[in-house]
């Protein structure tokens, strides 16, 4: 259970979100002005729409800041490079590698174009298609990137969710944007999503809890501040993510290791019984059969 006093805000400092249904950006209003994540293509123009005005007379280009390769966190950025063609893209190393793979850009596009079928009316004939990211701007753990006088942000490496997940630190304002690397809540719940391994899913959580952020800006929902109430969260997300293995493992052994049977049950109780998700079904039981294949991974290591 996410803690009950959660209390997400829209806007900290330079910071802010651009709500676009479950899959909001994050904006820093600083030159240079920063997108992070502009997620799915088909909200492409809406981004745009909040981004224009912050671009507008600032002196240094635009900078994308992708936290991972999904294709809810980077499927706007083609459209958002075709109207600022000078922009500039940072994310990770393993991510730059990921971005020109053709079997990624093909996956990308499916996903995305998913939204732009959904959304057709309101995009009138727009073209907001996913077609490949050059990163420009290849970032490690360690890296110390100053922006200005008094605003720099410091990288840090937080797989789990991706192998490719990095979460960034402005050490001025105390904001960390991190993605999915610490879950996603929604309502009372967590969403546990250890893709990639369990073990650096719970390392990266840790390794965030270190950095007493005074913001944290969390992929999906929003930004939370106080230092308190950023600890208390990510010890919950510690917690449910502990929870979550141990429910995987419940259904293996029900299931006798039979990780379809694990599918459909978990599908059926937690996305079939609900009305309103932040993903769509088929990238859930994608990342459903990543996560039981975390543990799996878990326990050979264990072996
Ligand atoms: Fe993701």
């Amino acid at each position: 259970m996410a803690p009950q006093f959660l209390s997400f805000i829209d806007h900290y400092k330079y910071f802010s979100l651009v709500d676009s249904g479950h899959v909001p950006a994050f904006i820093c209003d600083d030159d240079p002005p920063i997108i992070f994540d502009p997620g799915v293509s088909a909200f492409g123009p809406l981004y745009y729409k909040k981004l224009a005005p912050v671009v507008k007379g600032k002196t240094r280009p635009l900078m994308m800041l992708l936290t991972h390769s999904h294709f809810d966190h980077c499927g706007a950025a083609p459209y958002l490079l075709r109207k600022f063609p000078d922009a500039r893209v940072g994310a990770s190393i393993r991510a730059a590698e990921v971005l020109q793979k053709q079997s990624a850009i093909d996956l990308i596009q499916r996903f995305n174009a998913e939204y732009e079928k959904e959304m057709a009316r309101e995009l009138a004939g727009e073209d907001t298609s996913f077609s490949g990211i050059v990163v420009d701007v290849p970032l490690k753990e360690g890296d110390r990137v100053e922006l200005s006088k008094d605003n720099c942000f410091q990288v840090f490496e937080t797989p789990g969710h991706t192998r490719d997940c990095l979460s960034y630190f402005f050490t001025g304002s105390g904001t960390l944007i991190a993605g999915e690397a610490a879950g996603v809540p929604e309502g009372d719940f967590i969403h546990s999503v250890f893709l990639a391994s369990y073990e650096d899913y719970i390392n990266s959580i840790e390794k965030l809890h270190t950095l007493k952020a005074a913001a944290l800006c969390i992929a999906h929902v929003g930004i939370l501040t106080g230092k308190r109430q950023i600890a208390d969260y990510l010890e919950t997300s510690l917690k449910a993510a502990q929870d979550y293995r141990a429910k995987i493992e419940c259904y293996l052994e029900k299931f006798n290791g039979d990780k379809e049977k694990v599918v459909s049950a978990i599908v059926a109780e937690e996305y079939d019984a609900k009305p309103h998700h932040i993903v769509n079904r088929n990238p859930f039981i994608m990342n459903l059969q990543a996560k039981i294949n975390a543990v799996c991974n878990l326990k050979k290591l264990l072996k």
